[in-house]
Formats: C-alpha cells, sequence, structure tokens
C-alpha cells in the first residue's frame, strides 16, 4: 500500500498525469472513494498524462466513454450499481484484452467481476483541511507488484509513506 498526499485539485491532476507513464494495454484502476472525493479530478490528470487531448468529463451520465491517445483510455462510473451488468455487457473485458487501459469509479464494488490484476486508487477527504486529499494506492497482483518501486519513484513528490 502507498500513502500520498495532495493540497489541490491540480495536484491530484499531476498525481495522476504521474502515474500514467506506467500504464500498460490491459491495465485496470478502480478507483474509490466519496462524492467529490476527486475520482474524476483523477482521472483527468491520469488522461493527459497517457496525452488525452479532449476533456475528460464525469461519466456519471455517459457510463462508459473511450478517448483515443497512444493507449487509449476507458474510463467508466460505476456508481448505480445495476450499471455493473451493463458494462459487462459493453464487453469491458474485451476492450481491455486487446488495446486500452481502464479507470472506473466506484469500480472497487466490482473488482472481484474484472481481473485479479488491478491498481486500487482510494481516495479520502481530510475533514480538518479542504483542499487536502488522502490516496491509498493497492498494487493487487503479480503485474502491478511488480511496478511498486517504479511507482514510488513516479510519485515521490507525493508520498507519505508506502
Ligand atoms: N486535492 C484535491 N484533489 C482533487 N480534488 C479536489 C482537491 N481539493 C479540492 N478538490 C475538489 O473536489 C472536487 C472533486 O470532484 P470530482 O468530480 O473529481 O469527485 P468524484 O470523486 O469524481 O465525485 P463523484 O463520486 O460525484 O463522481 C472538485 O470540486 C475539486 O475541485
Ligand atoms: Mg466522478
Amino acid at each position: 500500500m502507498i500513502h500520498l498526499i495532495t493540497s489541490s485539485d491540480e495536484e491530484t491532476r499531476e498525481l495522476g498525469a504521474a502515474l500514467a507513464p506506467l500504464a500498460r494495454v490491459g491495465d485496470l484502476l478502480l478507483v474509490s472513494g466519496d462524492l467529490g472525493a476527486g475520482k474524476t479530478v483523477f482521472a483527468q490528470g491520469f488522461a493527459r498524462g497517457l496525452g488525452v487531448t479532449e476533456p475528460v468529463t464525469s461519466p456519471t451520465f455517459t457510463l462508459v466513454r473511450t478517448y483515443p491517445a497512444t493507449i487509449p483510455l476507458i474510463h467508466a462510473d460505476l456508481y448505480r450499481l445495476e450499471r455493473m451488468q451493463e458494462v459487462i455487457d459493453l464487453g469491458l473485458n474485451e476492450l481491455l484484452d486487446h488495446s486500452a487501459v481502464a479507470l472506473i469509479e466506484w469500480g472497487d464494488v466490482a473488482a472481484a467481476t474484472f481481473t485479479s490484476d488491478y491498481l486500487l486508487v482510494r481516495i479520502s477527504l481530510d475533514p480538518e483541511a479542504e483542499s487536502t486529499r488522502l490516496f491509498q494506492l493497492g498494487l493487487v497482483g503479480p503485474s502491478w507488484s511488480a511496478r511498486k518501486v517504479a511507482m514510488g519513484r513516479a510519485l515521490a513528490p507525493w508520498v507519505v509513506a508506502s
């Protein structure tokens, strides 16, 4: 588990962007945290780091969007649980197998539905500081565990413990 802190939404975008160079085709990021925690802000930064040029918006109403980039980004939001089946119907697993990296907001609830290899990004608010966000990164499975050192290095500006 890697623990990080950011102090503004732009810092959270920078953190997301710094993580992107570690991403590979077929990767899955499950992002959890309360409403307004910063899941979409983090996704915007990650997308920026992948080279996505389109603006990344909350997928709350669109369910799933794909953004072209060197590695395309699939961005989904499973806030409503019934969407899990919709995502499965959309063939997310097949998409992942081929050519993209997927970032799923509220995806932790569906973790078991996906692969056994994923990066869990848990974002928490700080009750004492409005613009502070605490991040816990869980590297689940061999492909992510193998990237722990590289990740600690890439995210060094925000690491508080690992
Ligand atoms: N350090 C920070 N990191 C990220 N966002 C921050 C930070 N400080 C303040 N914010 C604000 O918190 C809000 C995060 O909103 P965002 O839409 O990313 O949340 P979310 O987790 O995706 O919520 P939802 O569950 O509704 O999808 C934004 O208004 C952003 O400006
Ligand atoms: Mg969101």
